[in-house]
């Protein structure tokens, strides 16, 4: 691997003008690699590395980084002289939505937003004007945006979170200075796969929503528990508040239908993002027109405001509409593809680790996966805090880097597999994780 030379010229330029240098800061990273091209399963870096990549952006370029189909049809809209029109319906917005709705049973409406971030905010302040009620439950390691409600809790360290309680909740982990007490005191986090204190947190406050990825992702892979989104189903009936999933991850990473047609529990909204435009910025909310139905209701006072100047912006909104036209075409078998090619990773990585001596498992849900360095299935975030190797984890990720297999150098950041990837870009990732592991881990030899 080439030093990272220019990638750390460009950091410490940037830091000249923007505080960190790196815009988004969840984006930097220890190694600073500064990629300069995405093309399928590969990226490059100004240094001249080139890797196998299975970070796709936190996960958006499903298809692939700039996948032929999509950038098409963004250069024809372009070329049509349709950038920003700003007044008034667009023919786009409404020929997406149309094909959202059919994709995802659940979807009665939808609105469209530029990030999912956007998307998460609207939907919990739909289910505040619907129920009349202002608390919020959300998931200790699930991750739903940066805004005042959700900017806690995500890879939280015991320290800051305390031990295992149920039922109970846990205290609101800043991510973000500047967050008001008022919003604090309006959200209230507790353990994945509990419904215990689901109960537990609805006895005690008015709750509006309960909002969560239906599978976490942002954590790894943490699969639910059989009878868990039934039970909140249940709950959220029984104590009406709305159930809100955030399939800004899961969504079309997994099937047409989002997580939720995989799962079969209805929400009463969802949002989407991500995978949904193959990299180009735009949110979705979508759900039950009777709650949908607030950002038009005919009272002043119960109308929820949606506004935004870039809201369906046609470029992005063209990249959805092939997007969604790609993911469903029976000739491209998207799906088909990338679950074949986790599978492929799956019983290799299974092969290679079971040589060894170090507990481990491989969590998986089609092309994301995720290798905790634990002996089961994560339930939760304590479950992890407790179990995993946080420290080898993180040396593993470095010497794939080292190797030209890029993986996030955050430890449990999900893997993601794109259609791009190919049953080769597998085969060099496993011969790749032999080495790492021979020289890493005790047992395993490189034939
Ligand atoms: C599950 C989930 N929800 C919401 C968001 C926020 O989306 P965005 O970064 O587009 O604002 C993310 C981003 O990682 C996410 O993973």
């Amino acid at each position: 691997m080439n030093t990272l030379i220019k990638s750390s010229e460009i950091l410490k330029r940037n830091e000249n003008y923007i505080p960190g240098g790196v815009v988004s800061l969840n984006r930097k990273s220890d190694p600073n690699i500064c990629f300069t091209k995405g093309n399928g399963s590969r990226v490059w870096d100004v240094d001249g590395n080139e890797y196998i990549d299975y970070q796709a952006g936190f996960a958006a370029s499903f298809l692939g980084h700039n996948d032929p189909d999509i950038n098409q049809a963004v250069r024809e809209t372009l070329e049509r002289d349709a950038v920003l029109m700003g007044a008034g319906p667009t023919d786009l917005e409404g020929i997406f939505a149309e094909m959202f709705i059919r994709s995802v049973p659940t979807a009665e409406s939808l609105q469209i937003t530029t990030t999912g971030s956007e998307a998460t905010y609207h939907a919990i302040r739909i289910a505040r004007a619907a129920t009349k009620k202002q608390h919020v439950i959300v998931m200790q390691g699930g991750y739903n945006g940066w805004h005042n409600d959700v900017a806690c809790n995500v890879i939280s360290s015991l320290a800051d979170v305390g031990p295992r309680v149920s039922p109970g909740e846990y205290p609101f982990d800043s991510l973000s200075a500047g967050i008001p007490d008022v919003h604090k005191s309006l959200v209230h986090i507790i353990n994945y796969n509990d419904l215990a204190s689901v109960e537990y947190v609805v006895k005690r406050y008015d709750i509006a929503c309960i909002i969560l990825e239906p599978l976490l992702q942002n954590i790894g892979i943490v699969k639910p528990q059989p009878g868990y989104l039934e039970g909140l189903r249940k709950l959220a009936d029984a104590h009406n508040f709305l159930l809100i999933f955030d399939e800004v991850k899961t969504g079309f990473r997994h099937a047409l239908g989002g997580y939720q047609s995989i799962c079969g529990v209805t929400p009463d909204l969802s949002t989407f993002g991500k995978a949904i435009a193959n990299g180009f910025p735009l949110g979705v909310i979508a759900g039950k027109k009777k709650y949908m139905d607030y950002f038009v209701h005919p009272e002043k006072e119960n109308r929820v405001l949606i506004a935004g100047t870039y809201n369906a912006f046609p470029l992005t909104t063209m990249a959805a509409i092939a997007t969604l036209k790609k993911l469903a075409s029976a000739e491209h078998d998207v799906y088909g593809h990338v679950n074949r090619l986790g599978a492929m990773l799956e019983e290799g990585l299974n092969s290679i680790f079971s040589e060894t001596d170090q507990p481990y498992y491989l969590a998986r849900q089609g092309s994301a996966y995720c290798l905790y360095l634990m002996d089961h299935a994560p339930a939760d975030l304590h479950d992890i805090l407790n179990n995993h190797d946080f420290a080898l984890d993180k040396a593993y990720r470095l010497a794939l880097i080292e190797k030209g297999i890029y993986n996030f150098p955050l430890p449990i950041k999900q893997g993601s597999i794109s259609f791009a990837h190919t049953e080769k870009d597998i085969e060099i990732t496993l011969d790749k994780t032999r080495e790492v592991v021979s020289s890493l881990f005790k047992g395993v030899v490189v034939p």
